[in-house]
């Protein structure tokens, strides 16, 4: 199969890579110059494990190229995918899908007759019939089919995620864009991996319906730790108990800061907006959306009680920025309503994360950036676990406890065991959803 991936973020290039490396032709497409360049280099623009090593096997094989020029690419191609971003509109909080109707209508002028497009980023219910319209009207001789392809890929777990995915969701109105995404798809469902084909519709509604559920399955936790505090339970025995139940499971329980990222926060936002418009209202994914801000800012005040109500004068030392391990990103990150909070306040914020210097240095203001968590700790008030990269899973507690001014812990992630922290010189501990000291 020969396919065009128009968008080389996150999405375009870990789905172009790993398509290469089924065997397909695969030639992705971005108008930024500087980037394609870089990525004929052999550079990877983002951080994603793995994904360099992928990219050199498969340009070495011959069956990926880069290119800025949408004509060349298309030639010949069987299917082109568009995957260009959807950032939430400002000022309505709708999906923009100006990128996606662009590529759209460039594809129309330039793309081969047979050709399937395929919209991998992620769009309010409707659009793949907006992009055959816009199609049909940019050039009405193409014969063309449509087809949507959400995309779930966790960042840090990509091309895991993509090469053994829970299921493939496909929708199409054709026998003949059916068997194409099948053919593109072969490899996996040689291997048993589900494909549901579906009508564009459905397709549409699964990827935002999945992201709201999981973010409510997120937050439902994150609300049951506030209570468990209250209550004296502790939410990890409580995450367990309930996952074990199949119905369940016990995946996106566990309790933490609020969920942030370039997916949750944005698809919870479309999919409220996409039920105002059909009058169909989407009220738990609201309240949601609500509480999760909430959350965030809860964790403010947790952090507060344990540096005597006033951060003015205090040393603190946050290990993770980014809104989870494994990535450089730091989109709706949580570090970004607790960090500000914590300057603003009068405090040293010493930061340590092993990416989130290049974006964070942009995005919080006031802080240093230290590469050991340990001489991030020196002399610190207050040690907060952010983010739960490996390396902060097994630092040596009381090494730390020993070189901080005041041995405290703000465990975010509930990373370590309170009888641990308190064992190895902690003289205060909070967590998320259980008793601290
Ligand atoms: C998410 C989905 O998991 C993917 O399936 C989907 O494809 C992707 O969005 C997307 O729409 O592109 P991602 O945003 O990369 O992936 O990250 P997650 O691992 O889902 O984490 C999202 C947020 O939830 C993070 O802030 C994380 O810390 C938080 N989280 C996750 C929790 O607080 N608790 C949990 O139990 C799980």
């Amino acid at each position: 199969m020969k396919i065009a991936m128009i968008g080389t973020g996150y999405v375009g290039l870990v789905s172009g890579v790993c398509f290469s490396d089924f065997g397909h032709e695969v030639v992705c497409v971005d108008k930024d110059a500087g980037k394609i360049a870089r990525l004929e280099q052999g550079e990877v623009p983002i951080y994603e494990p793995g994904l360099d090593r992928l990219m050199e096997r498969n340009v070495e094989a011959g069956r990926l190229t880069f290119t800025t020029d949408l004509g060349k690419a298309l030639q010949g191609v069987d299917a082109v995918f568009i995957a260009v971003g959807t950032p939430t509109r400002r000022g309505d909080g709708h999906a923009d899908l100006t990128y996606v109707m662009a590529a759209a209508e460039e594809v129309a002028k330039l793309a081969p007759n047979g050709v399937v497009i395929v919209t991998k980023s992620t769009v309010p219910v409707g659009t793949n019939r907006k992009v055959a319209e816009t199609v049909r009207a940019a050039n009405p001789d193409l014969d063309f089919d449509v087809a949507s392809n959400p995309e779930f890929l966790r960042e840090g777990a990509a091309i895991d995620d993509f090469m053994k995915p829970d299921r493939v969701v496909v929708g199409v109105e054709s026998e003949r864009a059916a068997k194409v995404m099948s053919d593109i798809y072969r490899p996996l469902y040689l291997r048993d991996f589900p494909i549901v084909t579906t009508d564009l519709e459905s397709a549409e509604m699964i990827k935002y319906a999945a992201n709201a559920f999981l973010a409510i399955k997120i937050t439902f936790i994150n609300e049951v730790a506030a209570l468990c505090e209250k209550v004296g339970a502790d939410v990890k025995q409580v995450s367990r108990g309930m996952g074990l139940d199949g119905r369940i499971g016990p995946k996106f329980l566990h309790a933490g800061p609020g969920y942030g990222g370039s997916c949750f926060p944005k698809d919870t936002k479309a999919l409220a907006r996409i039920g105002q418009e059909y009058a169909s209202p989407m009220r738990i994914t609201e309240t949601v959306i609500d509480v999760n801000e909430d959350i965030k800012r809860r964790m403010i005040g947790k952090l507060k009680d344990l540096c005597g109500d006033d951060f003015n004068g205090k040393r603190v030392a946050v290990l993770g920025v980014t809104f989870k391990p494994n990535t450089d990103d730091m989109r709706d990150a949580p570090a970004l309503t607790i960090v500000p909070a914590l300057v603003g306040g009068g405090a040293e914020v010493r930061v340590c994360d092993p990416q989130g210097k290049r974006e964070g240095e942009r995005l919080l203001p006031g802080v240093s950036w230290i590469a050991d968590p340990y001489e991030a700790a020196k002399d610190a008030d207050l040690l907060v676990i952010l983010t739960e990269w490996n390396e902060f899973r097994a630092v040596d507690l009381e090494v730390m406890s020993r070189t901080m001014r005041r041995a405290a812990m703000a465990d975010l992630r509930n990373v370590y065991d309170p009888e641990d922290v308190s064992a190895a010189g902690f003289e205060a501990y909070v967590g998320i959803g259980r008793n601290g000291f």
